[in-house]
């Protein structure tokens, strides 16, 4: 198993570029179980998930092809093989779930795995059953996998769904993109990722109001075509190479990012001295010339601070001045990170979805495991301040989710690199 190695105490001075949306593009793949067309995906990132998914979706009948060195995914679906998506696949990734509505919209039955828990929480799939049972599917589990059918086709209707999940909200557009009538989603999922799976299948025919509100109406079509999509770049890799040159010092330019979706996170940065400017192709990035100033943050949905990057935020509280709080309120376990850091010097305390955590004024390396993916990231971003040298094991997490981690920080002076065994 690879690890990595990090010397701390160097500051970051140069360039990073962001590389499209994990999150999006996940949701962007399944798209092509629902068309026999051609779907082009551009500005794919480079992913071990991507793979990961490329491989559910083959087993499914898709044909897909990476070009452009993987930045170009083109994908086509003749025709579905079988609906049966795999507990070995699935188990991999929670993701793989998004292709139980597609797969009842094009075929009217889905054999899918439960993907289990995980490490950040048991993420149950309550919200996505009920919803598609609305739409008119029957869904029963057995086995461990959800046996979906809707004989008669699916049929619109009004969904309030109980809570924005991303990945519900997914799957019951996708299902009812190709639904008899009209569906209204209210209490949707506003992430950006979602508003660009709606883009994309806008461009593949499909009728769809109401893109980046909780209120989503899909006018069901019998058809949907080819199209040529570029994933929206990732919002929560630009978020965590904005926290580098702060927590390292020095200053860096995130190139190709939009910090316009990452409002919530930066005006917490602002608040406690951080310098943000925009620049002619991102923004850059400026370490802090005092010690930071200690504060509370709170996780939520979209447009609120994003629970992908409590972890990161973790890292650099470690060493700010005085006391901060963290609540999660999204996942039940997402603080897997927090013994690690402890294990580099940092004072934390958790108790129910709260870290308290009491500023030290440096962190020393230490071994450390990665336990999930932005857990991963947030190892390494506090190793690059720490006295001495850090190894993060098991970074296939962060291999899940971060292209060229080692490249990108290296760039910009960081002493990083990976020891592949
Ligand atoms: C997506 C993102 C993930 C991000 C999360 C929240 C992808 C591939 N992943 O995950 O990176 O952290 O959004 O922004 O896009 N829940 C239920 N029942 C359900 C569905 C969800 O209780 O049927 C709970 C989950 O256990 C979790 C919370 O709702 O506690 C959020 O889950 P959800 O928004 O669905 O996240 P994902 O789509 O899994």
């Amino acid at each position: 198993m690879d690890t990595i190695l990090i010397k701390g105490g160097k500051s970051l001075n140069g360039k990073i570029d962001i590389a499209g949306a994990k999150n999006a593009c996940l949701a962007l793949m399944p798209l092509t179980l629902l068309t026999e067309d051609k779907l082009t995906l551009t500005n794919a990132p480079k992913l071990s998930d991507i793979n990961t998914f490329k491989q559910l979706l083959e087993s499914l009948g898709a044909e897909i092809e990476f070009k452009k060195s993987g930045r170009e995914i083109i994908l086509s679906t003749p025709e579905i093989k079988t609906v049966r998506a795999d507990y070995e696949i699935v188990r991999k990734m929670r993701a793989s779930n998004l292709v139980l509505g597609p797969l009842l919209a094009r075929e009217g039955h889905a054999i899918v795995s439960l993907p289990g828990g995980c490490a950040i929480g048991a993420r149950p799939m309550d919200i996505h059953i009920d919803a598609l049972e609305m739409l008119g599917a029957k869904i029963d589990l057995r086995d461990g996998y959800l046996f979906a059918t809707a004989a008669k086709g699916l049929k619109g209707c009004a969904i309030n769904l109980p809570f924005a999940s991303v990945g519900a909200t997914e799957n019951l557009i996708m299902a009812a993109s190709m639904a008899k009538g009209t569906t209204i989603i209210t209490n949707a999922a506003c992430e950006p990722e979602v508003g660009d799976m709606i883009e994309c299948l806008i461009s593949m025919g499909a009728i769809i109001e109401g893109k980046g509100t909780s209120k989503i109406i899909i006018e069901g079509v019998s058809q949907l075509y080819g199209a040529k999509h570029a994933v929206i770049s990732d919002r929560i890799e630009m978020g965590t190479y904005m926290l580098a040159p702060i927590i390292a010092g020095g200053e860096v330019e995130i190139i190709g990012g939009n910090i316009k979706l990452l409002e919530a996170f930066s005006e917490k940065l602002i608040s406690i001295g951080v310098t943000i400017t925009n620049s002619l192709d991102g923004v850059i990035v400026k370490g802090p010339d005092d010690r930071l100033q200690a504060i509370d943050v709170k996780t939520e949905i979209y447009p609120g601070f994003p629970t992908d990057l409590q972890a990161q935020m973790m890292a650099l509280l470690t060493t700010a001045n005085g006391t901060s709080i963290l609540h999660e309120t999204i996942f039940e376990n997402r603080f897997m990170h927090a013994p690690e850091l402890i294990r580099m010097g940092a004072k934390i305390d958790i108790s129910g979805g709260k870290a308290v955590v009491e500023g030290v004024s440096r962190l020393k390396g230490a071994p450390v495991m990665a336990t999930d993916l932005r857990a991963s990231v947030s190892m390494i971003l506090a190793a690059l301040a720490a006295e001495g040298e850090t190894v993060v094991n098991r970074v296939y997490h962060l291999d899940r989710g971060y292209e060229n981690v080692e490249e990108k920080l290296s760039n910009c002076g960081a002493i990083i690199e990976r020891i592949i065994t």
